[in-house]
């Protein structure tokens, strides 16, 4: 099969064969119809991960169809139409017997632990745990950032977040993940305020329910507008960046007993980056973090996809073929974009 190579981190990545893959006892291989570039890609591409082996194929946002299965796997069949948690749990760890996947002792993660879905096929472990159907009728586009962008912003907003009506919701960072988590937050009946230095993010911020955006690229103190602009700050604020700034801004923004959720990751050479901490205590702020989403909270999410409440296929602004895959990860270190790309290995 065809996958985007890389052999050392930061340098550039080209698709060439590869063997193809096989299922394991519990897994299954899937044919990738679209898979999204997310910035998560480009940080295990930079080398921000530790999990990764050279040489690496990324991609952990995909939806397919399934081609092998693995001969313990019970619940699916070649053919079926499935998109995945990028995290994929064991199913039978402490933290799965909690219902808790997404933090699995034993996960792993295509694109990370293993060679991932900038490629024809991709394998995927403990399928019968981790596998979602994709609803009739949604495309692959879409579907794929189920497995990423858009479940974990959802994780984030209302599952960990807790937004609800009425509240103030402050979004830094507007691309695949914070525009997710705007179009939910508004969908939950909060107001929200979208913060980017892109002023196509920030346009797309406004069509999906922002009721402000802030430039971060000519306001200077972005917290302190945030709190202005809310009588005095957020109910919920997130980092959907990843920055020792926007983190630092998202609990700057918050009211007293505000919660702060922190989705960007945060590499840093000590492994370790600094937080408002005194604000924390004096205002008795909640500092949470969110990682994916489990397979099993799905439906609740995919109701209201079904119900055009939320509407995951209007993020895709492009899609481009493998071919350009290369070219498009190594572009995330550069100018911002606006909206989710989406790679289709077979177009
Ligand atoms: N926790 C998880 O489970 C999880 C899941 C998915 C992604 N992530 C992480 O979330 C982050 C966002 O991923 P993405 O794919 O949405 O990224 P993205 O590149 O699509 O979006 C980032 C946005 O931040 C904006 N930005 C840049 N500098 C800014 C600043 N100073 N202030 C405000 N906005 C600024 C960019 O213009 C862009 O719109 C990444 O760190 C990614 O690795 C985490
Ligand atoms: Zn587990
Ligand atoms: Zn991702």
């Amino acid at each position: 099969m065809r996958a985007v190579v890389f052999e050392e981190f930061g340098k550039p990545a080209e698709v060439r064969e590869v063997p193809d893959p096989a299922p394991a006892e519990h897994g299954v291989v899937v044919r990738v119809e679209a898979t999204g570039l997310c910035r998560s890609d480009w940080h295990g591409w930079m080398g921000h991960d530790t999990d990764i082996v050279l040489p690496h194929v990324p991609g952990h946002e995909l939806a397919g169809v399934v081609e092998a299965v693995g001969t313990r796997v019970t619940g699916w069949r070649p053919g079926d139409r499935v998109t995945v948690p990028f995290v994929c749990a064991c199913g039978s760890c402490p933290a799965c017997a909690a219902g808790d996947q997404q933090v699995c002792e034993r996960q792993t993660q295509p694109g990370f632990s293993h060679w991932g879905s900038f490629a024809d096929y991709v394998a995927l472990d403990h399928a019968d745990v981790n596998l979602v159907a994709i609803p009739d009728g949604m495309a692959y586009g879409t579907a794929a950032g189920l497995g990423c962008r858009f479940a974990t912003a959802f994780r984030a907003v209302v599952q960990q977040g807790r937004a609800a009506a009425g509240q103030w919701v402050a979004v830094h960072g507007c691309g695949g993940v914070g525009l997710s988590a705007v179009m939910i937050a508004a969908a939950a009946g909060a107001r929200v305020v979208a913060v980017d230095i892109a002023p196509g993010a920030l346009e797309l911020a406004r069509r999906f329910g922002a009721a402000h955006c802030l430039d971060a690229s000519t306001v200077p103190d972005t917290a302190a507008a945030v709190r202005e602009l809310t009588g005095g700050g957020a109910h919920l604020s997130l980092d959907a960046l990843g920055s020792p700034a926007t983190c630092a801004a998202s609990v700057d923004s918050l009211r007293r007993r505000g919660r702060h959720v922190q989705v960007g990751l945060l590499p840093s050479a000590d492994g370790t980056t600094p937080v408002p901490m005194a604000r924390a205590i004096a205002l008795e702020l909640e500092l949470l973090g969110s990682h994916g989403m489990a397979a099993h909270t799905y439906p609740g999410m995919l109701e209201l996809v079904r119900s055009g409440v939320l509407r995951p296929d209007l993020l895709v602004t492009s899609a481009v073929p493998l071919d350009a895959a290369p070219a498009a990860l190594a572009r995330m270190g550069e100018a911002p974009g606006a909206g989710v790309t989406v790679i289709e290995p077979w177009s």
